[in-house]
């Protein structure tokens, strides 16, 4: 029988505390930065969703169109009785995979994992109707804490799917020190699935975080209202601009907003008066971009061994699986 269930694994304090501390830090900081997780409530993630439809932003494309030529060699590799995903958003891609976990016959449970709750909620409801007999134990968490795997041990061997490129929005050190959590958490016959967006061309990069139609500037300003709502700041996301541009030397987009004017705002909750000078940039998101051998020795370095790769016929992303070394 379909059975749902919803765990909370995020501190009752998370946003009293976590956002609070995030925002003093990377408010006081030089440059100023914020973390991208806190782009992602209700409204952030459906801007989100938005932006996988737009032209320009071909990630979600590249990667729905490996997944749907790999699945079912994914599948058969893995014999995963349970998909756990990491920031799984809207479930839609993983899809593909359950599909051929289905298919072949292994799939039992599937675990999306997300900060938000409300794109969480939405994805476990829809996928019910879609997979008689799937148990869907849907975990809200901040997977830079708690991974939110399942504390039992049913239903092995477990893959993790980590989708979407995601991991690019986390420094090196912090990549790192999350696969490495990743590979203690995981024991043999256990696979890791990992989306990686690859270096490409800029201005094919900076078209996909920089569309026309503002979607990515209206997600990107999302996080001050973020602010606003939670911790009462008065940000007047009118005076802020949103900027992407391609690091070269860190192989990396970088998102921004850049104050359009000299201005005081004010963050009661926090007992916080920040200055920002007319043009000042503050840093809101990294997308690292990867080159297969870069993320080879990523893995290796953590303890994983990559047993296969698969890119979509352009080579704008790539998709690979690994295994406890
Ligand atoms: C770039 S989106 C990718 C969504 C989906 N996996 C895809 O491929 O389209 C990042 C997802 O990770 C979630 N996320 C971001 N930071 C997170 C964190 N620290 N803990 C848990 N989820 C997080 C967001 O809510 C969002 O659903």
């Amino acid at each position: 029988m379909t059975e749902l269930r919803i765990e909370r694994l995020l501190p009752t304090d998370f946003l009293a505390s976590s956002l609070r501390q995030d925002a003093r830090a990377g408010l006081t900081a030089s440059p100023k930065s914020l973390p991208p997780k806190w782009f992602y409530d209700a409204q952030g993630s459906a801007l989100f969703e938005k932006i996988t439809e737009l032209r320009e932003y071909y990630p979600t494309r590249a990667e729905r169109a490996i997944l749907r030529s790999a699945s079912a060699e994914i599948a058969a590799a893995s014999r995963a009785h349970t998909l756990v995903e990491l920031g799984s958003g809207s479930s839609d891609k993983t899809r593909l995979l359950l599909d051929a976990l289905r298919e072949a016959g292994s799939l039992r449970r599937y675990v999306p994992v997300d900060v938000s709750e409300s794109a969480l909620r939405a994805a476990a409801h829809r996928l019910l109707a879609g997979y008689p007999g799937l148990s869907v134990h849907a975990v809200v968490s901040d997977f830079g804490r708690n991974l939110g795997l399942p504390a039992d041990d049913a239903h092995q061997p477990r893959m993790i799917a980590f989708l979407g490129s995601t991991i690019g929005n986390m420094l090196p050190a912090q990549r790192a020190e999350f696969l490495a959590r990743i590979r203690a958490s995981l024991s043999v016959g256990d696979t890791l699935l990992l989306g990686t967006d690859l270096v490409k061309d800029p201005a094919t990069l900076v078209a996909a975080y920089d569309d026309p139609a503002g979607i990515t500037g209206a997600f990107n300003k999302n996080v001050l209202a973020v602010l606003n709502t939670q911790l009462g700041a008065d940000f007047d996301l009118d005076t802020f601009d949103h900027v992407a541009l391609w690091d070269p030397e860190n192989e990396w987009i970088e998102m921004r907003l850049r104050s359009s004017l000299a201005q005081s705002v004010r963050l009661p909750a926090i007992e916080l008066t920040v200055e920002f000078a007319d043009g000042e940039q503050m840093r809101t998101e990294v997308s690292a971009k990867f080159r297969r051998d870069g993320i080879e020795s990523e893995l290796a370095a953590a303890g994983f061994a990559m047993r296969s790769w698969w890119t979509d016929p352009e080579r704008l992303f790539g998709l690979s699986l690994s295994v406890p070394a």
